[in-house]
């Protein structure tokens, strides 16, 4: 089966493509020749994932999903949230939200934080939503240099590696994308 994803992420393509396995083949918009800025301008995870989706399905057609990823740090009052990609301002760089996220949690003792990602899918015209959360912590300073955003300070509970120290897989197989992508694909497999 062919799914659509609608990101211009290639951290978040990679790592769907590797939740995906061999049953599902993972298009990008450049495999369907789309350049384009996909909007993102709704105040919750849910309301943004349907955006990117339905944004996308409307310009193709295409059976099409997009995740939009929070992370909620307990001590922040859930910050940044849905703003987790603009937390240091427009334009900033996942450094300039790691820097920010460690400079505010400088003297805070609890550390406590979670992923959440929604999932949504447009397929037929229906839309379906998945979602994957995962509990962690915020790290003292930055470990590890694999995956993006965040993943240099979130250390999943249960675990003494920061997502990125850990390989791909061992993310993929306990992150909150890998939950929210793995309902939708069990779904999927019961259609
Ligand atoms: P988005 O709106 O879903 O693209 O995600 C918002 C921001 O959350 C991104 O810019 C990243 O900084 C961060 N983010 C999303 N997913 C992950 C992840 O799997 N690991 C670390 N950071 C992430």
């Amino acid at each position: 089966m062919k799914l659509l994803f609608a990101t211009n992420n290639s951290h978040k393509l990679r790592e769907i493509r590797e939740i995906a396995g061999k049953d599902y083949q993972i298009l990008s918009l450049n495999d369907v020749n789309m350049a384009t800025d996909i909007p993102e301008t709704r105040d919750t995870l849910e309301d943004n994932a349907r955006q990117k989706a339905q944004f996308i399905y409307d310009k193709t057609g295409f059976s099409s999903f997009a995740d939009d990823t929070g992370l909620e740090v307990d001590a922040l009052d859930g910050r940044p949230g849905v703003y987790s990609a603009r937390y240091a301002g427009e334009g900033c760089s996942f450094d300039d939200n790691v820097s920010k996220i460690l400079e505010e949690l400088d003297t805070i003792e609890n550390r406590k934080a979670c992923f959440r990602c929604v999932v949504c899918l447009i397929l037929d015209g229906n839309e379906y939503l998945f979602e994957g959360r995962i509990p962690g912590e915020i790290s003292r300073e930055r470990r590890g240099t694999d995956g993006f955003g965040y993943d240099p300070v979130f250390q999943p509970d249960g675990h003494i590696q920061t997502f990125a120290e850990m390989p791909p897989h061992l993310k993929n197989g306990i992150s909150h994308r890998g939950i929210a992508a793995s309902k939708m694909f069990r779904f999927l497999q019961k259609k």
